[in-house]
C-alpha cells in the first residue's frame, strides 16, 4: 500500500472539517483527495478509506487534554514564538465543548493504530498522528513576516487573503522538499459559506503537508513545541531560502562521498540526492537517459522523465509502441543515467524492466493536463510522419471527438518500472579522483563497493 499523509482541519462543534489526502509517489507528493465532512463518524470513515498501513495524519486540533490553566505548554510556546507573525494559537479552554470532540478524534485515531508521532523517526513506517498549526506552518514554510489573515475581516478582505494563501500554496509547495506537485486548487468562491469551506480545505492540505515534512525531515527541519503528555505541535523550521548551490557544494560535493555517509538502501540514498538536486533549483532534475538494447544487440538511448520511485523501481511513462517500447518488449533490460552537473553528481542504474499496472498508468495519465492526454493519443511515437500539419490535424480531430468527455488511457501508452540490480553513485572530486560507490543486489540485501574512478 502506498504511503499516505492525511490532513484534518478539525472544525468546531457542528462546523465542517477540511480533509486532504496526499500520496507519496516515491519522490514527491500529489494531492489525491480534498473533502469536507461535518460529522465525526463521517470524518473517521474518510480516514478509514484513505489511510494505508503507512500513514501520518496531521490534525489541526489540540489532541491531548489541556493542563489545569486551560492553556497547554505547546500553545503557550506557539503563542510566544508566532505571536509576532499574528500566528499564535487561540487560547484553548478546557471549558469549551469542542475539547470533547477534539480529544475524541485523537482517541479514535489511536484506536485505529495511529500512535503519537512526536517521537517518530524520519521515514518511519507505520501509523502516526501529529498535531499541526497551519497558520504557523504557512508563515514558516513561506518565510512570511505576518500571517495570511484569511479568517478575519469582511468578505472582500477574506477573499483577497484567501487568494493570497492559494497563490502561496501553488507557488510554494512545488518548490519545497518534499515537493508537493500542486498544479491547481479550487478557485476563490464568492459566498461566505463556500469561502469557509475552502479555507478549511486549504488548511487541511497544509496539515497533510506538515505531516509529510515531519516524516521526511524529522527534527532536522521541524520543531516540536510541547510534548505528548501535555500536548505538542509540530512546526516546520524556517529554511534560509532554498539551500543554495554554494551551500550544497560546501556541504556535500566538496566533502566527497564516503561509505559511512551512505544509506544501507540505495533507494533512500537516491532520494537523498534527488531531494538535494531539487533543492538546488536545478532544471529537470528528474530527467534521465534511458538506454535500451534491441533483440539484435543494437543499443539506443534517449532522455525520459522519472515519474516515481516506488515498489523498488524507477518509473517512467511512454508509448509502448515506440522504439524503446518495442526494444523493451524484446529485451526487458535497461540502464538509466542521471547527471546533475551543478552538484558534480551522476547516478547510474541498471536492471530489468516491467510494465506498471494499468491502474497506475491510468492514475498518472489522468493527472496530466488534457492537452497532454490528447497528445499521447495523437502521437504514434517513433513512426515516420509526412509533416507537422499531419500531427496538428490528428490533434484537432481528437479534440473534436473528445470535447466535453474524459480522455481514456490509450491502450498503447503507460509506465515502465526499472527494477535495479545495481546503482552507482558518482561524486566528482578534484584531479579526477572521483568517488564511485556501487550498490549491487544480493539475495539478502545490497552490498556496497568502491570503484576506481
Ligand atoms: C527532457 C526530456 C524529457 C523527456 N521525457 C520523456 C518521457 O518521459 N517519455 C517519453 O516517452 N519521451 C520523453 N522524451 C522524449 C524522448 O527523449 C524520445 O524522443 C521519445 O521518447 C522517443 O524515443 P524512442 O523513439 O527511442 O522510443 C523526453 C525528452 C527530453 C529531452
Amino acid at each position: 500500500m502506498p504511503l499516505r499523509f492525511l490532513g484534518i482541519d478539525f472544525g468546531w462543534e457542528g462546523k465542517a472539517s477540511g480533509l486532504a489526502c496526499l500520496e507519496w509517489t516515491g519522490s514527491w507528493l500529489r494531492l489525491s483527495d480534498l473533502h469536507l465532512e461535518t460529522d465525526l463518524a463521517a470524518i473517521l470513515k474518510w480516514v478509514d478509506r484513505h489511510a494505508s498501513e503507512d500513514t501520518v495524519i496531521g490534525v489541526d486540533a489540540p489532541l491531548v487534554i489541556p493542563n489545569e490553566t486551560g492553556m497547554r505548554e505547546a500553545d503557550k510556546l506557539a503563542h510566544s514564538k508566532f505571536g509576532k507573525y499574528h500566528a499564535g494559537c487561540y487560547p484553548a479552554s478546557r471549558e469549551r465543548n469542542y475539547w470533547k470532540r477534539t480529544t475524541g478524534i485523537s482517541r479514535e485515531l489511536a484506536n485505529r493504530g495511529f500512535a503519537h508521532g512526536d517521537r517518530m523517526r524520519p521515514r518511519a513506517s507505520g501509523r502516526f498522528q501529529i498535531e499541526v498549526h497551519p497558520h504557523a506552518a504557512i508563515v514558516q514554510l513561506n518565510q512570511l513576516d505576518r500571517i495570511v489573515k484569511y479568517k478575519r475581516g469582511n468578505l472582500a478582505e477574506r477573499r483577497a487573503e484567501l487568494g493570497r494563501l492559494r497563490g502561496l500554496m501553488l507557488s510554494g509547495f512545488p518548490n519545497l522538499t518534499p515537493v508537493l506537485a500542486l498544479s491547481d486548487l479550487p478557485a476563490i468562491p464568492s459566498s461566505g459559506i463556500a469561502i469557509k469551506a475552502l479555507e478549511d480545505q486549504l488548511d487541511a492540505i497544509t496539515c497533510a503537508y506538515v505531516a509529510a515534512h515531519w516524516w521526511y525531515w524529522g527534527r532536522e527541519r521541524n520543531e516540536v513545541l510541547g510534548d505528548s503528555l501535555s500536548g505538542y505541535i509540530v512546526v516546520p523550521k524556517r529554511q534560509s531560502a532554498n539551500l543554495s548551490l554554494a551551500d550544497l557544494r560546501e556541504n556535500y560535493a566538496l566533502g566527497g562521498l564516503v561509505e559511512s555517509d551512505l544509506d544501507a538502501s540505495p533507494f533512500a540514498q537516491f532520494e537523498k540526492w534527488f531531494a538535494e538536486a531539487r533543492a538546488s533549483g536545478l532544471r529537470e532534475p528528474n530527467a534521465m537517459t534511458l538506454a535500451t538494447v534491441s533483440a539484435d544487440s543494437s543499443p539506443s538511448a534517449r532522455v525520459v522523465l522519472l515519474k516515481g520511485l516506488d515498489q523498488g523501481g524507477f518509473v517512467f511513462y511512454t508509448n509502448y509502441d515506440s522504439q524503446k517500447g518495442r526494444e523493451l518488449s524484446e529485451n526487458p533490460a535497461a540502464a538509466l543515467t542521471f547527471f546533475w552537473p551543478e552538484l558534480e553528481r551522476q547516478v547510474r542504474v541498471k536492471g530489468h524492466v516491467e510494465k506498471v499496472s494499468r491502474e497506475e498508468s491510468d492514475t498518472y495519465f489522468h493527472s496530466r493536463p488534457e492537452a497532454s492526454q490528447l497528445g499521447a493519443w495523437a502521437s504514434h511515437q517513433s513512426e515516420t510522419i509526412p509533416d507537422r500539419e499531419f500531427l496538428a490535424a490528428r490533434v484537432a480531430k481528437l479534440q473534436a471527438e473528445h470535447a466535453g468527455k474524459p480522455v481514456p488511457l490509450p491502450p498503447f501508452w503507460g509506465g515502465y518500472r526499472v527494477i535495479p540490480d545495481s546503482i552507482e553513485f558518482w561524486q566528482g572530486r578534484p584531479s579526477r579522483l572521483h568517488d564511485r560507490l556501487l550498490y549491487t543486489r544480493r539475495t539478502d540485501g545490497w552490498t556496497i563497493t568502491r570503484l576506481s574512478p
